[in-house]
């Protein structure tokens, strides 16, 4: 058993539609993490392990910032717990970290990030704008309604502002409220069929996190181009130590079906041996079950 440590709520920030951040104080976790890497809350003593991608830490302060949306009971939920409170558990930093690898100036490293998927995707952009990468930061929001983070006081607006040239950011929305209209996948795509950026840069590889259905559908777009491709998976969890099976990603390894784990090999896969056929079903899964708890919970 991993070890769990209550753990107090020092900030929280509500972002946008039902998404909030928190800033919790948790100095193990914060002196050891690494871009990518995950941490297991339990937020009360007989509740849900919810996985969470760190969006933050900071280790002199001893605080890790995590980024909530509120959808299932354990998520509406923790999202009502204030400053002060405790999560009754954060077990971490858990899993595997990003690989990071040093590209030529005429390069660029792709993020696409879908809604909540900024939040992890951010350390690990700024991880390679500090060894170097430029880096190329494409999110999606469903409206101007969901957006966050995208003000210049607010952490985007400071990383594009630190970084400057090293860093282009490309922002969509489904309706066009703001930034492109589309998904992530329209500027990505126009890059693919260039071949380039359009300042010029070639992908050097691509990071997608977020829905399950968004990344398969990065990963559709760039097989063919044969571009890198990794997938940041931490959607369904229960123990995070590679024993209980429920993160299992099924994956093709030498025309070969394997199954990895996405608690302990992940979370980062490469998208393209990802067989996304047999793995998206597994997040309907739950749904009906879900939607009972909610209603018993009154939310
Ligand atoms: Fe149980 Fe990965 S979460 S094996």
């Amino acid at each position: 058993e991993l070890g769990q440590v209550a753990q107090t709520i020092v900030d929280k920030i509500p972002l946008a539609g039902g998404i909030v951040e928190f800033k919790v104080r948790a100095p193990m976790v914060a002196r050891s993490a690494k871009a990518g890497q995950f941490v297991r809350v339990l937020a009360w003593d007989d509740g849900e392990l919810i996985p969470l991608t760190l969006a933050d830490w900071d280790a002199e302060e001893g605080t890790i910032d995590l980024v909530i949306q509120g959808m299932g009971t354990s998520t509406l939920l923790m999202n009502k717990m204030a400053i002060g409170d405790a999560f009754a558990g954060i077990a971490g930093p858990l899993g595997q970290a990003s690989e990071l690898h040093k590209y030529g100036p005429d390069q660029t490293v792709v993020f696409t990030a879908g809604g909540v998927g900024l939040p992890p995707v951010y350390p690990i952009a700024r991880a390679h704008l500090e060894l170097g990468n430029h880096v190329t930061l494409i999110a999606g929001f469903r409206s101007k309604d969901f957006l966050f983070w995208t003000g210049e006081d607010e952490r985007m607006g400071k990383l594009k502002a630190k970084w400057g040239d090293q860093l282009d950011v490309i922002y969509a929305t489904n309706d066009g409220t703001f930034g492109l209209k589309g998904f992530v996948t329209t500027p990505l795509e126009e890059m693919l069929k260039n071949d380039k950026t359009s300042k010029g840069r070639r992908i050097a590889e691509v990071i997608t996190i977020g829905p399950p259905i968004m990344m398969r559908v990065v990963s559709d777009l760039t097989k063919p181009y044969g571009v890198k491709t990794v997938a940041s998976l931490n959607s369904i969890m229960v123990d995070a130590t590679g024993m209980c099976g429920a993160c299992m990603v099924p994956v093709m390894i030498d025309g070969k079906l394997v199954r990895k784990h996405a608690c302990i090999d992940g979370p980062e896969i490469d998208a393209h041996i990802i067989d996304w056929d047999k793995f998206l079903p597994r997040f309907g899964a739950f749904k009906t079950q879900e939607q009972r708890s909610k209603e018993a919970h009154g939310l």
